[in-house]
């Protein structure tokens, strides 16, 4: 059985790797091979809503400029996947949400390659409670 993590932080070693660092260590003790892959530094383009996927139908992405579909091989090899961001402005990094839309397109493409994977999430901040995202434009960290 295998859990791979996402950290999405613009920060490699951060926050969030610590925590998700902290998750990956209690499956480890379960005997859960793990794997932690670190966005911070990668050029990962948004989702160009071409369609090819759809069409193709190869579990794969066309766009060829980043780790994209690596990345999506990693998830469609994973019995289990952690999603792990910090918050800006109330969401999480422009990193992560391209990892979402990509993987999630060319899932839902081929039939929701995610079915039956277990997930979960972690998300580091800053200051305590909920903010809306008009909120944080509005206040300093
Ligand atoms: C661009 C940017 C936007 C942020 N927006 C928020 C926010 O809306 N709310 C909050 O609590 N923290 C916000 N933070 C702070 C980070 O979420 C916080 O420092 C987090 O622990 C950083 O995690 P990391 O070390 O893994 O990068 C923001 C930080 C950055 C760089």
């Amino acid at each position: 059985m295998k859990v791979v993590a996402f950290n999405g932080s613009a920060r490699k070693d951060g926050n969030t790797a610590v925590m998700i660092r902290r998750v990956l260590e209690v499956l480890e003790e379960e005997g859960i091979e793990t794997e932690l892959i670190q966005l911070a530094g990668e050029r990962i383009f948004g989702c160009r809503a071409c369609g090819t996927c759809v069409k193709n139908k190869n579990k794969q992405c066309i766009n060829e400029d980043d780790k994209i579909n690596a990345y999506i091989r990693k998830v469609i090899d994973a019995d289990g996947l952690i999603l792990g961001s910090p918050v800006y402005f109330s969401m999480v990094t422009p990193e992560l949400k391209a990892l979402i839309d990509r993987v999630g397109y060319v899932s839902r493409a081929n039939g929701d390659l995610l079915k039956g994977k277990v997930g979960a999430a972690v998300v580091a901040v800053r200051r305590a409670g909920a903010m809306t995202t008009f909120d944080a434009i509005n206040h300093s960290f």
